[in-house]
């Protein structure tokens, strides 16, 4: 019911908007049913270089789908740490948006089994996606033969981000090449006066650090069973990674709980730190920022692994205007719409056939890693591991940053969202 109030509520605003639009359409030619040519576009891109992302997908949206207006529903909350909880209670009232940003792998077969997306199979062909996107990729997509999203680019989220004056001035002038060299710059900052030289956040971010430290002690292979089964999280080697993330975690900033990744990327910009591990959505942040004189190295002992992520957005089960969310997904398709979005979020684009200028020098360089690397998924973006399971780790994340601080605690309660979560195929 309070889905149905939430429509009305957004009739009345379209109401009001159409004395607002008929006031304006003299001067822009109008538009002739406002309402029904609006597309919802529910997303956690609300500033710095995610929100340039968007605005560029939408300046293209505009271009492409003639008498279709875009709707801004994006929630704030890096890793859609919010958004995810919004739109869960808004599909559960029958209250979708048009079309909902979703990660592809194990996230986006959450909302396919709950039947909250529409198949676009039809689409794809039409389309030319499949051969313009990378197998791997549409197989993530896929559940039974049916394809259910369309991806929007490719993130890295194993990646350390630098403040090089930070570093310099502390006698830092190499990449640390594994974690041990990694603690012994951390002190070398320290000792220099940066009280707490890695930036960290809230509990998904401290995930994300935990991520990379076990692609290290695993390898690529052994770290995605993590998430299927194969590999135990009872082993020796986890013990021996969360040990290692402990002590990196100590090198943090003691508030990171309540910090989202841009309130911990603030403090590498101003010189407070001088590492912060994010994916690579930091590039293009720190550049909206004012501060492009960043540097970056795969986190230590990774080797090639390329920690994938990718965005997509689907039609939703009941969308409100399903014609109009075909546009914006076309427009999401195409290679000139892959340009101009990843140009400005810093990500690499899904499609292969995709121009790459107004590329940053990092993106230049991700697209040919991308191209040889080993992909590997994540938890902390959904590419590895189902809504619930992340909720179950970044709980236990929380607990051990806030309260307990026990390593053996972290682990026993990180074995038990595997063995409740992971599914037996
Ligand atoms: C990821 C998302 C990225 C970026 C990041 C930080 O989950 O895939 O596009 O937005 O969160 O918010």
């Amino acid at each position: 019911m309070r889905g149905l109030a939430g429509r009305r509520t957004r009739r009345a605003l379209a109401a009001a908007g159409v004395v607002l639009l008929l006031a304006a359409s003299a001067c822009t030619g109008g538009d002739d049913d406002p309402e029904a040519a609006r597309v919802e576009v529910f997303t956690w891109w609300a500033e710095g270089g995610e929100k340039a992302g968007m605005d560029a997908l939408v300046s293209r949206f505009t271009a492409d789908c003639a008498g279709q207006q875009f709707t801004d529903a994006a929630v704030a909350g890096g890793a859609g740490i919010n958004a995810k909880q919004v739109l869960t209670a808004r599909l559960a009232q029958n209250d979708p948006p048009d079309t909902f940003q979703a990660h592809a792998g194990a996230e986006l077969t959450d909302y396919i089994d709950a039947g909250r997306v529409e198949d676009l199979t039809g689409e794809y062909d039409e389309w030319g996606l499949r051969d313009a996107l990378p197998q791997g990729l549409i197989d993530d997509l896929t559940v039974d033969g049916k394809i259910y999203s369309i991806p929007a680019n490719v993130h890295r989220a194993n990646v350390v981000w630098s403040n090089p004056q930070v570093l310099s001035e502390a006698g830092i002038h190499a990449e640390p090449k594994t974690i041990t060299a990694f603690l012994g710059d951390l002190e070398k900052l320290r000792k220099a006066g940066i009280e707490a030289p890695l930036a960290l956040g809230r509990d998904w971010t401290q995930l994300m650090l935990l991520e990379a430290v076990l692609i290290t002690k695993l390898g690529a292979e052994r770290f995605a069973g993590l998430f299927t089964g194969a590999t135990s999280w009872n082993s020796s080697a986890v013990s021996a990674g969360i040990r290692d993330f402990d002590k990196l975690v100590k090198y943090s900033n003691a508030d990171r709980d309540s910090m989202d990744w841009p309130d911990a990327e603030r403090l590498l910009i101003d010189g407070r730190a001088g590492y912060q591990l994010m994916g690579d959505w930091e590039a293009a942040d720190l550049t909206a920022k004012g501060f492009p004189a960043y540097d970056w190295f795969t986190f230590p002992g990774n080797g090639d692994a390329f920690q994938w992520l990718a965005d997509s957005f689907v039609l939703a089960t009941g969308a409100p205007n399903p014609d109009g969310t075909k546009c914006w997904l076309s427009t999401v398709a195409s290679a000139e719409g892959q340009r101009a979005f990843n140009a400005a979020k810093g990500s690499i684009p899904a499609r292969t056939d995709t121009p790459t200028d107004g590329f940053s020098a990092y993106q230049l360089a991700a697209v040919e890693d991308w191209k040889a690397a080993t992909p590997v998924p994540s938890c902390a973006h959904g590419s590895a591991c189902s809504q619930a399971w992340q909720n179950a780790v970044n709980t236990a994340l929380s607990a051990y940053s806030t309260t307990h601080h026990s390593v053996v605690a972290l682990q026993k309660a990180l074995a038990a969202a595997a063995t409740q979560f992971v599914k037996q195929e």
